[in-house]
């Protein structure tokens, strides 16, 4: 089946769909992005990455091109396209094409661009990997001030999980100052004696909406929650550790920095909150 993907409007086979050269994504990474996970033909969270979407577009001096009634229409339409049981919708707003190379922002005649395609992954929330789990390295974080802004500027977040495939693990950790900002593409937690240890939301990190929601989810199950950051020692010495992502959930990690976490295998604090998570968001998808 071919796959059917979203642009300016229109729905198109995927060989159909043409973006300019002159695209300010394309030349300047000016653009933002979401990725929402669909499972059982149903949106995840869908209220919460609109949420966001809004947020990066504001930030950035951009028009929010639709209404969150609009957008939702646009990915049950694409996701409908294109038979999607449990995948992803993945959503791109540049700046458009003002038709040449600037570095100044174009004036509002210029309309954004907008993309939108799914990925299948059937069976996607009973990865064998959550049974196992994560290693992760330490690398330092050389991005840029705002990372809480969801832009396309993906090109470190690559390297570092370049990094890690080359030593052999899972995903890489960012580590600034001392202290663990978020993973490649996720946010990070340790787990020590009944506390959930995360960093708390600035510029620094990603607002994650898998963090949100999981630690509304912990907070109702009565863990204590201690938002502050914590160093790769405090990691090697924890109980557990984990990721969260729209694209991973809830993910244990057992090794940092060839150190096991515990007993190097998946806590019952990241397993028990994977398996709430997943209830929770299913029973509440769009
Ligand atoms: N990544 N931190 C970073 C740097 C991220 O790229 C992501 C998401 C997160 C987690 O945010 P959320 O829970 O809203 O997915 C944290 C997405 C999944 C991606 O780039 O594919």
């Amino acid at each position: 089946m071919t796959r059917t993907v979203y642009l300016n409007g229109d729905y198109l086979p995927e060989t159909e769909a043409k973006v300019s050269v002159f695209d300010r994504g394309f030349l300047m990474a000016d653009g933002v992005y979401e990725v929402t996970s669909v499972l059982g033909g149903k949106l995840i969270d869908f209220g919460g990455h609109c949420a966001r979407l809004a947020r990066s577009l504001s930030e950035l001096e951009m028009q929010n091109p639709h209404s969150d009634a609009e957008w939702l229409a646009i990915h049950r339409e694409l996701v409908a396209r294109n038979e999607i049981t449990d995948g992803m919708v993945y959503l791109q707003v540049t700046r458009g094409n003002p038709g040449d190379r600037d570095f100044a922002f174009p004036g509002p005649d210029v309309a954004p661009t907008v993309v939108l395609f799914t990925q299948s992954k059937p069976g996607m929330a009973e990865s064998p990997q959550a049974a196992i789990g994560l290693k992760v390295i330490s690398i330092p974080d050389i991005r840029w001030g705002r990372r809480d802004i969801k832009t396309v500027q993906l090109l470190y977040p690559s390297m570092g999980k370049m990094m890690a495939k080359k030593a052999g693990v899972d995903d890489a950790w960012f580590v600034e100052d001392g202290a663990v900002t978020e993973g490649t593409s996720n946010n990070a937690y340790i787990v020590k004696g009944n506390r959930i240890i995360t960093r708390q939301l600035s510029s620094d990190i990603l607002h994650g909406i898998t963090r949100a929601a999981v630690l509304r989810f912990a907070a109702e199950a009565q863990m204590v929650v201690e938002e502050r950051p914590f160093t790769i020692d405090e990691a090697q010495a924890a109980d557990e550790a984990f990721i969260t992502s729209a694209s991973a959930f809830v993910m244990p990690v057992v090794q940092v920095d060839g150190g096991d976490v515990g007993n190097g295998k998946p806590g019952p604090v990241a397993t028990r909150l994977r398996e709430i998570y997943l209830d929770e968001m299913r029973k509440a998808a769009l």
